[in-house]
């Protein structure tokens, strides 16, 4: 595939490919020389017209340790702000020579767009777009949760089947639940969410997964829990319960995470509203794994682009081209 817009066009080969492969970028990484030549000669385009501090960067790392050429483009401060299109701004990418883009936009459907349009030959990659999806953040949880949650167990193996992953919180405004449930349904896992009424999405009934209202109903019996933010800037404020209630109903606090089951983890995509949606207790706890969602997300996004603009050798091997 040249393009990577929704977690819900990957088949379990393609997810376990890409995990097998940010296995392997991760193992190469870590070493005192930190720096793989396999991209040498690529740019690679961050194009960003809604804030990042996680995706931009890790994109941005992944590329530099891959050698490729990065160029960082922010809505803010281009010309955009003079009414510049998406077209236009493509097309003066192109005109640079992108060999890849990775796009986030506050628009649903606009990383399609702009691997549909012909604007720019270039592999896109979904950075976060609109409400829709988020697909390297749901490779990455997978990752995290990989490494975490596979080995021993009936029905239980290295690519999540059998594991209860319970995702809770602002559902109807997340694109990292959407490329989650997708996602982890490919792999084999049972994924429940949990959402107050206000905040599930029209149509949720057709997701592959369960929805619960009760938090507490659930979490005895989950591997992993995944907090989503509270998107208070997508919000209809006649859709969202007082702070106080939503943090009593489904927000994370020592007593609930004391019931989750012993190996059970805590995850959160970030950034986090700390004392909303997970106490200050629980995000700085030894079970939660955002931090380290983060540092995962580095190898995710390398693996990405590796495999979708790399060369036909494996990574070792172009790493052993670079020793010699
Ligand atoms: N998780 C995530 O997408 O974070 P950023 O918005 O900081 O990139």
């Amino acid at each position: 595939k040249r393009h990577l817009i929704s977690a819900a066009d990957l088949s379990r080969d393609d997810a376990v490919l890409i995990l097998d492969t940010a296995e392997e970028l991760a193992r190469l990484a870590d070493r005192p020389i930190k720096k793989l030549p396999t991209l040498r000669g690529r740019t690679v385009v961050n194009l960003f017209f809604e804030d990042s501090t996680r995706t931009r960067i890790s994109f941005e790392a992944a590329a530099k340790r891959l050698s490729a050429d990065v160029i960082n483009f922010s809505a803010k401060g281009s010309s955009v702000s003079k009414g510049e299109s998406l077209k236009d701004t493509a097309l003066t990418l192109e005109a640079m020579g992108a060999d890849a883009v990775v796009i986030r936009h506050h628009a649903s459907g606009a990383p399609h767009r702009l691997a549909t349009s012909g604007w720019i030959n270039g592999a896109v990659v979904n950075a976060g777009d609109g409400t829709h999806e988020h697909p390297t953040q749901a490779l990455l949880d997978a990752f995290t949760m990989r490494r975490h949650l596979s080995g021993e167990g009936p029905g239980v193996g290295q690519d999540l089947a059998g594991r209860r992953i319970t995702i809770v919180g602002d559902v109807l405004h997340s694109r990292v639940a959407r490329s989650n449930v997708h996602l982890l349904a490919t792999l084999g896992a049972e994924v429940t969410l949990v959402a107050p009424p206000t905040l599930v999405p029209f149509g949720v009934e057709s997701w592959p997964c369960e929805i619960s209202y009760d938090l507490d109903a659930v979490i005895g019996k989950t591997d992993a829990v995944m907090m989503l933010r509270v998107q208070r800037e997508r919000m209809n404020a006649a859709f969202f319960p007082t702070e106080r209630e939503y943090a009593r109903r489904y927000g994370l606090d020592g007593d609930r995470m004391a019931r989750m089951p012993e190996h059970a983890i805590v995850m959160h995509p970030g950034p986090m509203n700390r004392g909303m949606e997970i106490t200050a207790e629980v995000a700085d706890s030894d079970r939660c794994t955002a931090v380290e969602q983060v540092a995962n997300g580095v190898s995710i996004r390398m693996a990405v682009l590796y495999l979708l603009l790399g060369g036909n050798e494996s990574a070792v091997a172009a790493d052993r081209t670079e020793e010699s």
